[in-house]
């Protein structure tokens, strides 16, 4: 190999591995956005999600403030007709019309001493949060006490507040701090509220 050879190969590995490079995010976050930081506050992000909208909601806030995801999961997941809140029939409407149901959760709740706040998302069923949310603070109670949990929502245009009101109703020993609509939150609107606890 003669010096102009050498010099060429050189060259070809350096821009290839540029190139390669290009793409990464520097963060390792899939997005790219610097994680955590924000608001220096460790979060655990638990969320029920029956088609997807609030999961997504909650990755939001996870990336945003560098927390935890914890997904509740219903031992039988929701099929489409049993989300038909149409039919008086479907399992949502007999659940959500009948408070002493409390549908089975498989989820384990990680230690939460390392947290200093725990965020809990729900879709709107009815206007309030679904059952499977009490079925999962019951469950964790004696976890959940002394710690600040906020409330996140998703909906189809039905705000947070009822369901705001029925948690601390239902549970006079558990604190829950302001809660946040997810469905046009900006960054800034999630941060503040993480930082309103
Ligand atoms: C059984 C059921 C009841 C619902 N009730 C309401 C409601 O009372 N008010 C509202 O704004 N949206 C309501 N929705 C719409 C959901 O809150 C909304 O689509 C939500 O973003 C779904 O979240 P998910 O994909 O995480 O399950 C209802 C949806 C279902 C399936």
């Amino acid at each position: 190999m003669n010096y102009k050879t050498i010099t060429c190969t050189i060259a070809a590995i350096f821009t290839f591995v540029s190139l390669a490079s290009c793409g990464q995010s520097k963060t390792g976050t899939e997005s790219g956005k610097e994680p955590a930081a924000t608001t220096g506050k460790k979060a655990l992000v638990c969320y029920f999600s029956a088609t997807g909208t609030t999961a997504d909601a909650a990755k939001r806030v996870a990336e945003l403030t560098g927390g935890t995801l914890h997904e509740i999961t219903p031992e039988k997941p929701y099929s489409d007709a049993d989300l038909d809140w149409r039919d008086s029939l479907s399992r949502s409407y007999v659940e959500m019309h009948d408070f002493s149901i409390r549908p089975a959760v498989t989820d384990s709740l990680p230690d939460l001493s390392g947290y200093d706040v725990i965020c809990l998302g729900y879709p709107n069923w009815w206007n309030t949060c679904p059952t499977v949310i009490n079925t999962f603070i019951e469950k964790n109670q004696d976890k959940l006490k002394g710690k600040t949990i906020l409330p996140f929502m998703t909906s189809g245009g039905g705000d947070i507040e009822q369901s705001i009101a029925d948690l601390r109703k239902n549970y006079p020993e558990l604190t829950f701090g302001a809660g946040l609509l997810m469905n046009d939150a900006t960054d800034t609107q999630i941060t503040d509220w993480i930082n309103s606890k």
